[in-house]
């Protein structure tokens, strides 16, 4: 069994999550995990550590085989090894995606809230940005298919999926994807879908990649995928993009040599290659603690604190929490969790617009942890 309650202290890492806030305040922001990768990842790293040599790298077979294995065992999609394209980060992929398959002034969707960087990479490279956003329908977030079609007739070029959907915890049922394929079929709307959290899923909420549903989606289908967030390696940076059509991988090749970009580095293939052919104990017991810990932050709240919601979570381990009934400004509920709760957590309105009144809780962490989080947060609420 793996320790996932084990604390490692992570202050003076150069760490993101724990050395960028002060020494009195809880990070619960930033999505990585303060778990322990797995020892197999560990020690393949030790082993390639000790080598001493760290000159180029050919990506071997075995780094594709490992892809195309993970792809295909966890999500029962068949891909060829011509069509991985490897990268470092899926971020760096998104923006590199825009330049390929854009122009400037072009339309670029998303839907809000979202993950931030999809609203930078589509200002910096001077792309036009348009925003579909999700409806809460009472019971969870959907997509806005109406408005979607309004938009794509309007002349969208591309659009970031993101699936699973990172703040607000959804993973897009088969049928939600169905219908979005064939609006982006009817309107040749190019789809970069980020899958970056689609090893965190449940059972109860099987992900469907994207490209598979068939009928030709495969053709206009870009998509990103990592072992970065399901092994907690993000500082290794590792990912792929996987795009089955030639001319669409050749245009993204393209514009990687443009860049010069034609090797990730060796402790990322060793970590992936460990991590997929190696670790999937690891992932599989992962996922129960992340569901007990949303389950423990689910009854905590409820008993607690009632007034702070935990919005419906089907995947990820970033929870999507509601504080609108305490009827603070975005500014005074974000200072008064940082000043009075003590935790840190991240602001919903980054997500854009529509995240007012909410912020995102990062769940991938020791129960301990977690459990001090809560404490601090019902502490702080009680100065209302
Ligand atoms: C949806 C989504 N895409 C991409 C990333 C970042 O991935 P990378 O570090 O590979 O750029 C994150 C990280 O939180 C994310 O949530």
């Amino acid at each position: 069994m793996v320790d996932f309650n084990k604390i490692v202290d992570r202050r003076n890492t150069m760490c993101a999550k724990w050395d960028t806030v002060s020494e009195d305040i809880l990070p619960m922001w930033v999505a990585d995990m303060d778990f322990q990768s797995p020892r197999e990842v560990i020690e393949a790293l030790k082993e390639r550590v000790d080598h001493g040599v760290y000159g180029y790298l050919d990506s071997t077979d075995s780094y594709y085989e490992a892809v195309k294995e993970w792809t295909y065992k966890r999500h029962n999609y068949k891909i060829e090894k011509s069509w991985i394209v490897s990268t470092s980060t899926v971020v760096t992929t998104i923006n590199m995606a825009i330049r390929a398959f854009t122009k400037e002034g072009d339309k670029v969707l998303i839907e809000t809230p979202v993950y931030h960087p999809f609203f930078h990479g589509i200002k910096n490279n001077k792309r036009t940005l348009v925003e579909s956003s999700l409806i809460f329908n009472g019971e969870k977030y959907i997509m806005d298919f109406k408005d979607l079609e309004e938009k794509f007739k309007g002349g969208v070029k591309l659009m970031i999926l993101c699936s699973p959907h990172n703040p607000i915890g959804r993973v897009w049922t088969r049928e939600e994807l169905i219908t979005l394929r064939d609006l982006c079929l009817k309107y040749k709307v190019l789809v970069v879908s980020d899958e970056i959290h689609s090893d965190l899923t449940f059972k109860e909420n099987p992900h469907t990649i994207f490209a598979s549903l068939g009928n030709g989606i495969e053709d206009i289908s870009i998509t990103c995928t990592a072992p970065s967030k399901t092994f907690n390696i993000a500082g290794i940076q590792a990912s792929n993009v996987i795009i089955p059509n030639k001319e669409l991988r050749d245009k993204f090749i393209a514009e990687l040599d443009a860049i010069g970009f034609h090797t990730v580095n060796i402790f990322a293939v060793t970590a992936l290659t460990a991590a997929y052919n190696s670790s999937e104990y690891w992932l599989d017991e992962l996922l129960v603690y992340i569901k007990d810990n949303y389950l423990y932050v689910k009854e905590y709240l409820e008993k607690h604190i009632p007034k702070v919601k935990v919005m419906p979570y089907e995947g990820t381990y970033l929870l999507w929490i509601d504080f609108r009934e305490l009827n603070l400004s975005q500014e005074d509920l974000v200072k008064l969790l940082e000043e009075k709760a003590k935790v840190f957590l991240n602001d919903g309105t980054m997500f854009g617009k529509d995240g007012k009144g909410f912020m995102r809780m990062n769940i991938g962490c020791p129960r301990e942890i977690l459990s001090e989080g809560l404490k601090r947060l019902e502490k702080g609420l009680a100065s209302l």
